[in-house]
C-alpha cells in the first residue's frame, strides 16, 4: 500500500519502491531493479503470503495456474495512470496482470471476468489478499455492462483485454486446444456452452470449413485441408485432427512455419469460443463505460484480432468521421477517446525470449476524452480529425 506519510508503497512481496520512476531506495537498490524484483514476483505468482510471511500455501488451483502475463509492465504503466476507481479486466485468466496493477496502484480497484471456470477459481485465489478491491465473476466479456450494472459500477477508470487463450488452456490435454497432445476435441473456454471442436470438426459443411481455415487458418490448403477432413470423418482425438492436417499439406510447405496444424486448430478455436463475433460489441461497451482520462488497453495475438481493435478504437477517436481526411471535420462526428498507441506495440527481444507466447502479442490503448461542451448552435464544435 502506499504509505500516505511517505510516499513509499509497500508491495506484498516485501520488496519497496517509491513512485518515482528513477532513482534509489533508501537501502540503495536502484528503483528499475525494485521494479523488476516486483514483476518477478508478479510473474512467478509466489505462494508465500503477503509480505513474504512463511505458512500460508495458496490453494492448489493458484500454483498450478501458470500464465505469465505479457507486457505486463506497459500494462501497467498505461492502467496506473487513471483516475481513481475500476478497472475491468475482461479477461483476468490467472489474474497475473490484475494481480500486479493491484499492487503497483493503490487507487484501483479491479473486477476480473473471465468465461473459463478454471481460470476464475485461479484469479479469485491469486487475487484474495486484496480484499474488496477485487472481484472476479465467470462471465463472457460481451457481457460486461450487465455484469458491472450488476455489481453497481456505474464507470471504469480503466479496461484491459488480454485476448486468446491463456498457457494453462493450452497446457492441459483434456482441454483439447493443443494439437501437441492428445485429447478430445472440446476446445471450449466455457465448458458449459453446447459447441465444441468436435461440433465443427465433424458437423460443418467442407465448403464452411474451408472458409473458416482460409480466413483465419492456414489460406494456402485451406480448401485441401477442408476435404481432408471431410473425408477423415469422424475425428475424434486432437491427434488424429493434426493429422489429418498435418497429411492434407504438401510435404514441401510442411517444411516451414512451424507445426501445420497450429493455425487450423487456432481457426477452429476462433469457431468454438466465437472470439471475433464478440469483441466488438465488448470493445465498445468498455469504451462507453471510461470515464474522462480513463484508459482501454488491449493485447491481441493474432491479424483478426488486431484487426478489429484498430477499427473500433479508430471509430471512437474519430466518432466515425466520414469527412474527407485533412479538412476540417463538418459532419457532427464527436471522437469520445485519444489513440494513445498509433502503431501497435510489440513486446521486447528479453520478453519473447523469456516467454515464446509472447511472440505475436500487439499492444493498443486509448484514454477517454472530456465530455466536449456544445457550442452555440448546440451541436460540438466542428474540429480536425485526429
Ligand atoms: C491470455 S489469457 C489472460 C491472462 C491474464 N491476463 C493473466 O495475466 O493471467 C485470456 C483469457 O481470456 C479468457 N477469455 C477469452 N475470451 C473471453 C471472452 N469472450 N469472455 C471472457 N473471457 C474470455 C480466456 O478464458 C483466458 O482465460
Amino acid at each position: 500500500m502506499r504509505s500516505l506519510s511517505t510516499g513509499w508503497v509497500e508491495v506484498p512481496f516485501s520488496a519497496r519502491f517509491h513512485f518515482a520512476r528513477s532513482g534509489r531506495n533508501p537501502d540503495g537498490m536502484p528503483v528499475e531493479r525494485l521494479r523488476m524484483v516486483q514483476r518477478w514476483a508478479a510473474l512467478t505468482m509466489s505462494s508465500r503470503t503477503p509480505a513474504g510471511g512463511s505458512g500460508g500455501e495458496r490453494p492448489l488451483v493458484h500454483r498450478t495456474f501458470a500464465h505469465r502475463p505479457v507486457m505486463v509492465e506497459e500494462v501497467v504503466d498505461l492502467l496506473a495512470a487513471t483516475p481513481p476507481g475500476t478497472v475491468l479486466d475482461a479477461t483476468v485468466g490467472g489474474g497475473g496482470h490484475a494481480r500486479a496493477l493491484l499492487a503497483a496502484a493503490p487507487h484501483l480497484g479491479v473486477v476480473g471476468l473471465d468465461r473459463d471456470a478454471d481460470a476464475v477459481a485461479a484469479a479469485r485465489a491469486a487475487l484474495e489478499e486484496y480484499g474488496p478491491r477485487a472481484r472476479v465473476e465467470q462471465a463472457r466479456f460481451d457481457d460486461l455492462a450487465g455484469v458491472l450494472a450488476g455489481l453497481g459500477v456505474a464507470a471504469l477508470s480503466g479496461a484491459l483485454f488480454d485476448l486468446g487463450v491463456s498457457s494453462p488452456q493450452l497446457d492441459r490435454p483434456e482441454r483439447g486446444f493443443s494439437y501437441r497432445a492428445e485429447g478430445p476435441l472440446d476446445m471450449r473456454m466455457d465448458r458449459r456452452q453446447p459447441v465444441s471442436a468436435s461440433d465443427v470438426v465433424n458437423g460443418w459443411a467442407e465448403a464452411d470449413l474451408a472458409r473458416l481455415f482460409a480466413e483465419h487458418g492456414e489460406p494456402r490448403f485451406a480448401r485441401r485441408v477442408a476435404r481432408a477432413v471431410v473425408a477423415g470423418r469422424p475425428l475424434r482425438t486432437t491427434s488424429e485432427f493434426a493429422a489429418v492436417v498435418r497429411d492434407a499439406i504438401p510435404a514441401a510447405a510442411r517444411r516451414t512455419g512451424g507445426h501445420p496444424a497450429r493455425r487450423v486448430f487456432q481457426a477452429v478455436r476462433i469457431a468454438v469460443n466465437e472470439e471475433l463475433a464478440v469483441l466488438p460489441t465488448a470493445l465498445d461497451d468498455a469504451l462507453d463505460l471510461l470515464s474522462p482520462g480513463g484508459r482501454c488497453v488491449v493485447l491481441s495475438y493474432h491479424s483478426g484480432e488486431d484487426r478489429i481493435v484498430k477499427d473500433r478504437f479508430r471509430h471512437a477517436a474519430t466518432g466515425g468521421c466520414t469527412c474527407p481526411p485533412g479538412l476540417p471535420c463538418v459532419c457532427g462526428a464527436t471522437p469520445t477517446v485519444r489513440l494513445l498507441t498509433r502503431r501497435a506495440r510489440r513486446p521486447s527481444p528479453a520478453e519473447v525470449a523469456a516467454n515464446r507466447r509472447s511472440e505475436s502479442a500487439r499492444l493498443r490503448s486509448v484514454e477517454r476524452l472530456p465530455a466536449e461542451p456544445p457550442d452555440a448552435s448546440g451541436s460540438p464544435a466542428a474540429r480536425r480529425r485526429p
